[in-house]
């Protein structure tokens, strides 16, 4: 029972690593199927496991892969503090809420060293890596080493949902 599907997440989760090998060899078996000689797609499943633990927790989900463009809930409006804000690890975005209804969204990736900013505390997205903090309110540098604010990201706020825009 669980062979078809952790098979098919593997592909999923290596599918960068599968576009790179059939986009360098479409043809060329010989290269490709060099251990299971079956020259299949499925070659780089037995890598996945240990490619995916080392490449950091995002891709752990696995959920779809596709970017999840606009539609896909982010959160619910009651779970972002006024005055405040909250990060998504996964989807490297930081919700905010300056004043009540006014919803803000910026990249989570800190301009200083590309950390995922870690929370939002005191009117400030901060940075644990090395001490930056940005304004809830517009993302600008309000301390530590970033020279520039968090970019803005789109968001759609429906009624009591948060979805990327
Ligand atoms: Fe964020 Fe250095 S990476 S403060």
């Amino acid at each position: 029972m669980t062979g078809p599907p952790a098979r098919r997440r593997t592909v999923l989760a290596t599918g960068a690593m599968s576009a790179l090998l059939l986009g360098c060899s479409e043809y060329g078996d010989e290269n490709d199927g060099g251990e299971n000689g079956g020259g299949e797609v499925q070659e780089p499943a037995p890598q996945a496991p240990s490619g995916d633990r080392s490449g950091s927790g995002d891709g752990g989900g696995g959920r779809d892969g596709g970017g999840a463009p606009g539609g896909k809930e982010l959160t619910r409006t009651a779970d972002v503090p006024v005055g405040g804000g909250k990060v998504f690890k996964d989807e490297k975005v930081v919700v905010t809420q300056p004043e009540k209804g006014d919803f803000k969204a910026f990249s989570a990736v800190c301009t200083h060293a590309g950390c995922v900013v870690a929370r939002v505390s005191d009117g400030t997205i901060d940075c644990t890596c090395h001490g930056s903090r940005f304004r809830v309110a517009d993302g600008s540098v309000a301390g530590g080493p970033a020279p520039k604010p968090l970019p803005a990201r789109r968001i759609t706020v429906e009624g009591d949902s948060i979805s990327l825009a």
